[in-house]
């Protein structure tokens, strides 16, 4: 895996625009969006080859415009810069950009059969539905709050413990979040918090956290994968053994550890004990779409990955921006405590409440998008974007990142600054007041769960503690992995408030 998180995000764009089948060539056009010079053969690819291409992109944008083309080997991939262009694509001329247009990597590993993965389909249409209605949307979230509420007294309730135990050393965050962030997911999407199942093929009980790595850390490692023969379909008849190992070895893991996962739970349904979970509203609904094992078990996975490993991402990243900036704590903390007083943070607060710890959220979903560039998109009819006609046969990247930084949109764009969400035009309950989750038909199915888990904890975590950063710690912003994983997990000093 250590070759993959070199690649780093730079992988990404690169997979992403390399993972398209072999298509018709965009016509010759007169009116096309300007083209970025790059070398015969390869086109702009030695450009794209570094940890941020987004900020490549972005840099491009100030010469060339919101809008323009690159070429890829023998694709031409049109890159979209700023919001109002993206929102263009994604909401009025849907109807044309409708297809995803996944790596090879991200097509074999989800078979094309998942929610995010799947083109816009009546079996897409029915599953997005079935995942609202069984785990997030706004009834189904309900169902979990009580799991939701014990979830971040656990983490608080651990952190008091090292704190405690050991005063003087920093800790890593992650380390405590992730196993109760997971946890959670497993409860939403199998009815258990799985602390270790055995596994057949593996021959021993595998442990929470190698399960967190196998479902969830592994499969974002290979997202980033790209195949360099996806950029020359004319050479796919040559070997590439190394990415072929990589990901048919850890998609043969995942099968393993989920179908171990499932056996024990359909042993419990067996027993007649249901549970509120999305895999018994999918086996109780039995819906037409799971048509044989290996669909019930991407749906699962689908879920399990989608929710712990966004909201990790995002929660790291609020944190250390809030550890990073101690006036901007200490303001939130005293808005927090006018609201509430010494009473814990709670979901349904009135929106006066949920008000201050939504910000944070909402900027750092800005400057540091979990996703900064969007699954990529393919054009299948001819149609235009900014005034440029663009043909069916154009790939399409929305670079988010671009978007959140554009100077003309944001008022000092470099900058964390969550007060900018106060005042008219931000209604609080609104969550899309960034494209961090994406928009139009294929938005996020998960903006619900992810404010409900990250708002609610980060203003629990900062009504609890004093947060700072480990000393030197205040520059490490890279990132890796498809989602933007801080590459240093997040270490802290934390200084109990002694709020009750
Ligand atoms: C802060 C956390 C999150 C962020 C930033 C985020 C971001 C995104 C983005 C950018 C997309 C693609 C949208 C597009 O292509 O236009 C997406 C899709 C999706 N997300 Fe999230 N997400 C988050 C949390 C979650 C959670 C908790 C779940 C729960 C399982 C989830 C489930 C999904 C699903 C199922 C899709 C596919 C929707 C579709 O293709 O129609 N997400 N998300």
């Amino acid at each position: 895996m250590e070759s993959l998180l070199a690649a780093g995000a730079g992988g990404v764009v690169a997979a992403a625009v390399g993972g398209l089948v072999a298509v018709a060539q965009p016509k010759n056009r007169s009116n096309a969006p300007p083209a970025i010079p790059g070398l015969p053969i390869i086109g702009n690819l030695h450009q794209l080859n570094e940890t941020k291409p987004h900020h490549t992109f972005a840099k491009w944008s100030k010469t060339y415009g919101p809008i323009y083309t690159i070429k890829t080997g023998v694709f031409s991939v049109v890159v979209l810069n700023s919001t109002e262009v993206a929102k263009e694509a994604m909401v009025e001329k849907f109807s044309s950009i409708s297809t995803r247009n996944w790596p090879k990597a991200m097509s074999v590993l989800t078979d094309n059969r998942i929610v995010a993965a799947s083109d816009y389909n009546d079996f897409q249409k029915m599953a997005k539905r079935n995942i609202m209605m069984g785990m997030l949307g706004f009834n189904a979230q309900k169902q979990f709050r009580d799991t939701r509420e014990k979830m971040i007294s656990s983490v608080i309730r651990t952190l008091h413990k090292l704190v405690t135990d050991d005063p003087h050393s920093p800790l890593n965050f992650r380390e405590v979040y992730i196993t109760e962030l997971f946890g959670l997911s497993l409860t939403q999407s199998l009815g258990e918090d799985v602390s270790s199942v055995y596994v057949e093929e593996f021959g021993r009980d595998v442990p929470k956290d190698e399960l967190f790595h196998v479902l969830v850390h592994d499969m974002m490692m290979c997202a980033v994968m790209a195949d360099w023969r996806e950029y020359f379909p004319y050479l796919s008849w040559l070997p590439n053994k190394s990415f072929e190992t990589t990901l048919f070895t850890a998609q043969a893991r995942r099968d393993a550890v989920m179908h171990a996962l499932i056996k024990r739970q359909k042993e419990r349904i067996a027993r007649g004990e249901a549970r509120i979970c999305y895999m018994d509203f999918l086996l109780e609904k039995n819906s037409t779409l799971l048509t044989d094992d290996h669909q019930l078990m991407l749906f699962l996975w689908e879920s399990i990955l989608a929710s712990a490993d966004t909201v990790l991402v995002t929660t790291e990243w609020v944190l250390y921006e809030i550890a990073k900036n101690p006036d901007k704590q200490e303001r939130l903390h005293q808005e927090i405590q006018e609201v509430c007083g010494g009473r814990a943070v709670a979901e349904d607060d009135p929106p006066r409440a949920a008000g201050p710890h939504a910000r944070p959220l909402h900027e750092t979903l800005r400057l540091h998008s979990p996703v900064p560039v969007l699954p990529p998109r393919f054009v299948h009819d001819d149609t235009t974007l900014a005034g440029y006609d663009v043909p069916a046969g154009t790939r399409m990247m929305i670079n988010v990142y671009a978007c959140h930084m554009d100077g003309g949109a944001w008022d000092s764009p470099e900058e964390w600054l969550p007060e900018r969400f106060l005042g008219e035009g931000f209604e609080v309950a609104d969550r899309y007041k960034t494209l961090a989750f994406g928009a139009g038909k294929r938005i996020c199915a998960g903006s619900l769960q992810a404010m409900n888990v990250v708002s609610v904890a980060v203003a629990r975590f900062v009504q609890e503690f004093r947060w700072a950063l480990r000393e030197g710690d205040g520059g490490k912003e890279d990132t890796m992995q498809f989602t933007a994983l801080k590459l240093e997990p997040l270490h802290v000093r934390l200084e109990p408030r002694g709020r009750v």
